[in-house]
C-alpha cells in the first residue's frame, strides 16, 4: 500500500546530547526537502529518536507508538531511530505494526530515502553501522542558537560491563579534522557563540595524527566563537595535551564531565572501568593543576551487582574527596546482552533506592555549596533564553551554572559580565555590569 509523501515532521528526542545533535541533523534534512517542522499531533511523519541506556527504554517507545494513533484511528508515518532501534531491530515492526521505518544511529542520513520507500509501499529497516558515511551526505549547518552541539566522535570500545553503548553505537570512530573545523565555522556563521564537542568518548577523538587538545586549539582560532566545551570524557583518555589545553585555551570553559561511576576498586574492576579510585584522583589533580577553578562533574551508578554497603560508602567518599560540583546518579539497570546483567549478586531495588537517595542528597549538598562559593564573584554569562519574567534572561556561567539576570536591551547570544549575588541549588542570580563586546 502506498501513502502520500509526508509534508510535515516531528522529532521526539530521548536520552543524551548526541541524540539532540542527531535530531537536529535529521530536522535539517527534512527541512532541505521542503518539509515543515510541526507538533506531534499534526505531523505527517513522527520520528522517535530513542535511548537505550537505562530502564524500560523499549517499553516507553512502544507506549509512545500507541499514543501516536489519531482520534480517527489513523497514524502518522512512524520512524523509530536511535539506540532502541539499533538494539531491538526488526522486532519493533513485528511488535508494533504501525512502525514504518526502523533506523539505527549510524544510518539516519538515509531517512529521506527510507521515507520515499515507505510512500511506495515498502517497509524500511536500516541498522547498518557504517561509520562516518552519514556526515558526508547531511546538509551544511545553517541554523543554530547561540549554543551548538558538534558530534566529533561516536561509539565506544571500552565495554564497561553494565553499558549498551558499544553495542548500539558501534566501535569508536572519529570524524576528520578538516570536516570538524568546517562544521564549526558553519555553526559560528549561523550564529553559534559556544560549541560543545560531543562524543560517547569525546576525548578519545583522534584523527589525522591529532588529538582532542589539538582540535580545541584549532577551534580556538575561529573568530566569533567565544566558548568551547566537550563531553563526555573517559578518564583513561585525559591526555596531557588535552589537560594543557585547559591551562592555555581561554575559550575552553572550566568545566569537565568525567564520569567515575564508583569509588571502590573491586567494583570499578567488575565494571571494567580500567581506572582505579587512585588513578582517577590523580588525573583530576593534574586537571586542577592546569585549571584550578575547574568545575568537575561526574556520573555515578549505585547498586551494581555485588556492591556491599562498605563499597557504596567508597562512592560517597570519592564524591567528597574529588569535590564534584555537579553529578548525575543512576540506579544500576540490567541491560540485556551486557555482562553485568547476568552477574551474581544483583542488588534488591529497595537497597539500591536507599543508596541512590543518600548519594543524591550529598550530590545536591555539594552542588549548592559549589554554587554558593560563586556568590560575590564577577563572571561572564552567555545569554541563552528568555526567563519567565519580563526583562529576565537566563544564561550560563563558565562553570555551566544557570544564571538569571534582569536587564534592558539585552539579546539572546550576548555575553555579559555580571556579579553573582545569590545562589540556590539549581541556579544563580546575577547583577549586570556593562556589556562585553557582543
Ligand atoms: N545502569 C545504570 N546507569 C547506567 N549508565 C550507563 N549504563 C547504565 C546502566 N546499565 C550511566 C553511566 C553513564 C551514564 C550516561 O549512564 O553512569 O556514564
Ligand atoms: Fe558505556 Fe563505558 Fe563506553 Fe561510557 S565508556 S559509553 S559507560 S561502555
Amino acid at each position: 500500500m502506498s501513502t502520500e509523501s509526508p509534508k510535515s515532521f516531528h522529532i521526539k528526542n530521548y536520552g543524551c546530547q548526541m541524540n539532540v545533535y542527531d535530531g537536529e541533523r535529521m530536522a535539517e534534512m527534512f527541512a532541505a526537502r521542503g518539509m515543515e517542522a510541526s507538533d506531534k499531533a499534526d505531523a505527517d511523519l513522527v520520528i522517535l529518536n530513542t535511548c537505550h541506556i537505562r530502564e524500560k527504554a523499549a517499553e516507553k517507545v512502544y507506549s509512545e507508538i500507541g499514543r501516536l494513533r489519531r482520534k480517527d484511528g489513523s497514524s502518522p508515518l512512524i520512524a523509530v531511530a536511535g539506540c532502541v532501534a539499533q538494539a531491538e531491530g526488526g522486532e519493533i515492526s513485528r511488535r508494533a505494526s504501525e512502525v514504518d521505518i526502523v533506523v539505527g544511529p549510524q544510518a539516519y542520513h538515509k531517512l529521506p530515502d527510507m521515507v520515499d520507500a515507505v510512500t511506495r509501499g515498502e517497509s524500511s529497516v536500516d541498522l547498518d553501522l557504517p561509520g562516518l558515511d552519514k556526515f558526508d551526505t547531511l546538509p551544511r549547518r545553517r541554523k543554530t542558537g547561540p549554543t551548538a552541539f558538534l558530534t566529533v566522535q561516536e561509539g565506544c570500545d571500552k565495554f564497561c560491563t553494565y553499558c549498551v553503548v558499544p553495542y548500539t553505537r558501534g566501535a569508536e570512530i572519529s570524524r576528520p579534522f578538516a570536516d570538524l573545523v568546517d562544521e564549526a565555522r558553519a555553526l559560528v556563521d549561523a550564529g553559534a557563540r559556544e560549541i560543545t564537542l560531543l562524543g560517547q568518548n569525546v576525548n578519545a577523538w583522534e584523527a589525522d595524527g591529532q588529538d582532542l587538545g589539538t582540535l580545541i586549539r584549532a577551534l580556538d582560532r575561529i573568530d566569533g566563537l567565544r566558548r568551547i566545551r566537550y563531553t563526555t570524557s573517559h578518564p583513561n583518555d585525559m591526555t596531557d595535551g588535552l589537560i594543557a589545553a585547559h591551562a592555555e585555551v581561554e575559550k575552553l570553559m572550566p568545566y569537565l564531565h568525567l564520569p567515575v561511576q564508583a569509588g571502590n576498586d573491586r567494583i570499578l574492576k567488575a565494571m571494567n572501568r580500567s581506572h582505579s579510585r587512585d588513578s582517577y584522583l590523580r588525573i583530576i589533580e593534574k586537571v586542577r593543576a592546569a585549571r584550578p577553578d575547574i568545575a568537575l562533574s561526574g556520573d555515578f551508578i549505585v547498586g551494581f551487582p555485588g556492591e556491599t554497603d562498605a563499597e557504596f560508602e567508597d562512592t560517597l567518599s570519592i564524591l567528597r574527596e574529588a569535590a564534584f560540583a555537579q553529578s548525575f546518579s543512576f540506579k544500576y539497570s540490567p541491560r540485556p546482552g551486557t555482562p553485568a546483567a547476568t552477574m551474581d549478586g544483583q542488588i534488591a531495588p529497595e537497597v539500591a533506592d536507599e543508596r541512590l537517595q543518600r548519594l543524591q542528597a550529598q550530590i545536591n549538598a555539594q552542588q549548592l555549596a559549589f554554587n554558593q562559593a560563586t556568590v560575590g564573584k564577577r563572571t561572564s554569562v552567555l545569554l541563552e533564553k528568555q526567563g519567565r519574567f519580563d526583562g529576565q534572561l537566563i544564561g550560563r556561567s563558565p562553570w555551566l551554572q544557570s544564571v538569571h539576570i534582569l536587564g534592558e536591551g539585552l539579546s539572546i547570544g550576548d555575553i555579559v559580565d555580571v556579579d553573582i549575588v545569590e545562589a540556590g541549588p539549581l541556579s544563580l542570580k546575577g547583577e549586570l555590569l556593562m556589556q562585553v563586546a557582543a
